[in-house]
């Protein structure tokens, strides 16, 4: 595990979502008032861009069939998705938003 640069703060607006690659693997990096959180991009339905969904609050929703999930935790909230999805740590350094990948 280590932490890499994957973006700047400004990059990712708050109550947005930006999809970012980094370990081989396409992550969603969401800002939440400020606050900035990582979980897998790929919608545990069918594979759904979650990056391109609308983000409520803490919540995501799909944009390819509606399912939901947390942000902050990569949790499913609601069908037709059933299995959560991974959460990375993430850092803040100057202005580099780093992400603990594998
Ligand atoms: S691909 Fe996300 S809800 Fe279907």
């Amino acid at each position: 595990m280590a932490f890499r640069k994957v973006a700047e703060r400004k990059d990712v607006r708050p109550g947005t979502g930006k999809a970012v690659e980094v370990g081989g693997r396409t992550i969603a990096l969401w800002n939440v008032g400020g606050t900035f959180h990582a979980i897998d991009d790929e919608c545990t339905h069918v594979g759904g861009p979650l990056s391109e969904g609308e983000l409520d609050g803490t919540t995501v929703r799909c944009p390819w069939h509606g399912a939901e999930f947390d942000v902050t935790t990569g949790k499913v909230l609601c069908p037709p998705a059933g299995t959560s999805l991974a959460c990375y740590k993430v850092q803040i350094v100057g202005e580099d938003v780093q992400i603990d990948v594998p």
